[in-house]
């Protein structure tokens, strides 16, 4: 049980305009233990999208924390989540990354399961000589105590206390909603994963996903390609989905009195949030060609937001990037500096193949290994982490930027989804806001701070084990 002081690293004081973070958030391994325990294995945690195991007896496999997980759809269509342990001696009982399977044979002394979970053969049972309390166990395999899906976004939890998960998600839920519209019958992985590690603390994905302000920083030789191209009229190129610098800054928006707003950050409770840039309905973006019909459907305002630019993060372990083309990732925390990536591109179901292949080739351009970014970012990452180990000076200054905005209203566009925020910020290009930042501490901290009563409430109730009480007596 972990006596340390989570408070004091979180310096978040709304009322002296001062919120730091202490550098060990990232580096200590400590907090990186109690972030597994208290985070990844008593919440929720995302799974997968249900259109990964589309057919009957289709399965996937994830972890949550640091557990294997499998979930499985039954004969009957039903899909489950399960530890992926053989519970004979808690073999990994499915290897693969998915794969469709009616029974599931554990590869170490061959018991075999359904994709319902339940035992089918337990080899030469019979001459076993069990016992019949053995007998009166289960030998199905252990299933999440939680696990539910919304539109399509799976979430497991391996306790049973935690909140139902529409109230998890809240007021994110819309910007789901928002993403999985765009397609009647949702949105599905276009096949290819990239699976890539970085040695760097996975919350520093979690920020710069969040993090605009590095944009033209981090990533100048993208935004020069854009303007290169843009000069000769995107001839034999894909046409991008991003502005350049001279674009970014000559955006034309209606005259509502609003035109000087380019975007903003809004968060929401339980670490949630997104950062979003306005953009025009244009055939740059791969649902220009369903514009109209999304319109009647949806209403001219939620329209508008599907083609805006958005980056949605669901505290702890996945976000949606909709900006250059459209991308899922998941982050997978190994140890307190390393941290394990997988991206796709995700996209509409059913949307026509010009449209697929432009949001491809604006992915392979961005967000691809060979493209512009992500390796930009990852290298970002490495350097902070090992700046993170500095201890002359603790605190960093990287979450102060729009202090002077955030509030709870003052929001017109996300007023127009009728969402309610925590907290928001709206401004011109160069604004930049930290304080997307701060719902994810004040949850992290929430969250390690009551694992930690937790942990003591329990330890209180339990009998002091035999050696403490041996020296008690001597005493
Ligand atoms: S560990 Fe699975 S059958 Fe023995
Ligand atoms: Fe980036």
């Amino acid at each position: 049980m972990s006596k340390k002081d989570i408070a004091s690293l979180v310096d978040d004081r709304p009322e002296d305009g001062v919120f730091r973070l202490h550098r060990s958030v990232f580096s200590d391994p400590e907090i990186f233990e109690m972030e597994m325990k208290y985070i990844f294995e008593r919440n929720w945690v995302f799974l997968g999208l249900d259109s990964q195991v589309p057919h009957p007896h289709d399965y996937m496999t994830t972890t949550v924390g640091r557990h294997p997980v499998v979930v499985m759809r039954d004969g009957e269509g039903n899909l489950n989540a399960f530890i992926n342990s053989c519970p004979h001696k808690g073999a990994r009982l499915c290897h693969l990354a998915q794969g469709n399977r009616k029974i599931h044979v554990c590869q170490y002394h061959s018991w075999s399961f359904d994709s319902a979970g339940r035992i089918r053969g337990l080899k030469f049972k019979d001459d076993g000589q069990y016992s019949p309390a053995f007998d009166n166990d289960s030998h199905d395999l252990a299933a999440l105590p939680r696990f539910e899906v919304y539109r399509g976004f799976m979430f497991g939890a391996l306790s049973a206390d935690v909140l139902p998960l529409s109230e998890y998600l809240g007021e994110a839920r819309t910007f789901i909603d928002i993403a999985v519209d765009t397609s009647p019958q949702g949105l599905e992985l276009v096949p290819g994963v990239v699976g890539f590690t970085f040695e760097g603390n996975w919350k520093l994905q979690l920020e710069n996903c969040s993090d605009q302000y590095h944009f033209t920083s981090t990533h100048p030789s993208y935004l020069k390609v854009l303007d290169r191209r843009a000069e000769k009229g995107w001839e034999g190129t894909v046409r991008a989905n991003v502005r350049g610098r001279g674009g970014r800054k000559a955006m034309q928006f209606p005259a509502d009195g609003l035109e000087h707003i380019a975007g903003g950050s809004t968060s929401f409770e339980h670490g949630h949030n997104l950062n979003w840039n306005r953009r025009t309905v244009n055939d740059s973006h791969p649902l220009f060609e369903r514009a109209e019909e999304l319109k009647e459907r949806f209403g001219e305002a939620r329209r508008d937001w599907m083609f805006n630019t958005r980056n949605l993060t669901l505290f702890p372990n996945v976000q949606v990037a909709e900006n250059a083309s459209s991308q899922l990732r998941i982050i997978r925390p190994i140890s307190v500096d390393r941290t394990e990536m997988l991206t796709y591109c995700i996209a509409p179901v059913g949307e026509s193949a010009a449209a697929r292949a432009q949001r491809i080739r604006q992915y392979e351009d961005f967000f691809n290994p060979s493209g512009l970014a992500t390796p930009d970012d990852t290298i970002n990452y490495e350097d902070c982490q090992d700046g993170h180990l500095n201890p002359v000076s603790p605190w960093l200054q990287g979450h102060a930027r729009g202090m002077m905005l955030a509030g709870p209203d003052g929001d017109p566009f996300i007023d127009r989804l009728g969402v309610k925020a925590l907290s928001s910020v709206i401004g011109g290009v160069e604004l930049g806001d930290e304080t997307i930042f701060h719902t994810y501490y004040r949850s992290w901290r929430a969250l390690l701070q009551a694992g930690q009563r937790a942990d003591e409430a329990a330890a209180r109730s339990q009998p002091a084990p035999a050696s403490a009480r041996l020296v008690e007596t001597v005493r």
